[in-house]
């Protein structure tokens, strides 16, 4: 397939490009480089930020030129504590990049999207898996925009677009060095790029209504997330599509307090981690319900907490 990938110089965007290729997809990134490293993929970028008022015509130009089989669609904001800071630059960036893609792709007739979604939309789940049909209430700002994107992307249903919502929950790992998470945004980074600087990781609460009494994520590696992608533009191809939105994880939880014994075992460190106080706004558990995508995909994540913990630490080392 000819793939445009937005947002493909970033971590999670430079693995699903690698794969794609590997695949024989044809991939052509587009990218504003805010966050996203060039050196990270060998294609070269096309610069175009998304929410900026020539991006529909600047798309629709490319669009022209090169006939997409299908737009994978990740570029966007990704921090849940920016979010609540700056709200505003989220909605102009998240909800405005995705509807000049939109209205490019609807002059341009390109009619399948798969659609970067997120765990956050649940919010505050309380069931021990939660599956998409979930009514959840996202509580930042970043969760907001990725559940508007998706009436977004059901909404285009109207004109044509045929579009697959993926709601990632905890990404980590990298297939290597020079795709790694560089970001310091999320537990694994965070921990890892700590004890390189020879500081103690942090735990933020150890007094949840959980066995060890820290937090549950569903922690997915990132090359699995990347095959999820290829599977959901290929599922666009199929006559009729079912489902529109799709958890992406592994089913099986990981307390922070496990994912620090993990890179303890990884590391070689035997550090101490710092006790702290709960960060505002973290639900206790977040695990998904993967029955949707294995029944209709076939998928199912190949690598677990530990090969995800140490593709982390080898490709920050
Ligand atoms: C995980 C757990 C923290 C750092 C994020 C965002 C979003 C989404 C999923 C894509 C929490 C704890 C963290 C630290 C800690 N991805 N923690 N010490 O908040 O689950 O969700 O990833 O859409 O990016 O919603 O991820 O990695 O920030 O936190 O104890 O130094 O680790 O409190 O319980 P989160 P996270």
């Amino acid at each position: 397939m000819n793939l445009l990938l937005t947002g493909g110089a970033g971590y999670i965007g430079a693995h699903v490009a690698a794969l794609a290729e590997r695949e024989g997809h044809t991939v052509t990134i587009v990218d504003d480089l805010s966050t996203g490293v060039a050196k990270r993929i060998v294609s070269p970028v096309i610069t175009i930020n998304l929410a900026a008022s020539d991006a529909v015509e600047k798309l629709s130009t490319l669009m022209r030129e090169t006939k997409f089989d299908a737009v994978i669609h990740l570029a966007a904001r990704k921090q849940v504590g920016q979010s609540v800071e700056i709200p505003e630059q989220y909605f102009l960036d998240n909800i405005g990049g995705l509807a000049n893609l939109l209205l490019a792709m609807r002059q341009e007739n390109v009619k399948k999207l798969v659609f970067s979604s997120s765990a956050a939309t649940y919010g505050m789940p309380t069931l021990d898996l939660v599956d998409e049909d979930y009514p959840g209430v996202p509580i930042n700002p970043y969760g907001q925009t990725k559940l508007v994107g998706e009436w977004m992307v059901q909404n285009a249903a109207n004109w044509g677009l045929k579009g697959v919502n993926l709601r990632y929950f905890n990404v980590a790992g990298a297939e290597s060095k020079r795709l790694a998470d560089t970001a310091e945004l999320n537990l694994i980074p965070i921990a890892i790029a700590q004890l390189k600087r020879g500081e103690q990781p942090i735990v933020f609460g150890t007094d949840y209504p959980t066995p060890d009494g820290s937090c549950i994520r569903d922690y997915v590696h990132v090359e699995d997330l990347a095959k999820a992608h290829l599977m959901a533009a290929n599922y666009l191809t199929t006559p009729d599509q079912e489902y529109a939105t799709f958890n992406v994880g592994t089913g099986q939880g990981a307390s922070v307090l496990q994912v620090l014994e993990e890179l303890k075992k990884v590391s070689g460190i035997k550090f101490e981690e710092v006790l702290a106080d709960r960060r505002p706004g973290d639900p206790p558990r977040l695990v998904a319900n993967t029955d949707r995508i294995e029944r209709v995909f076939g998928f199912k994540a190949s690598f677990g907490l530990q090969e995800i913990v140490k593709s982390a630490w080898d490709a920050a080392n």
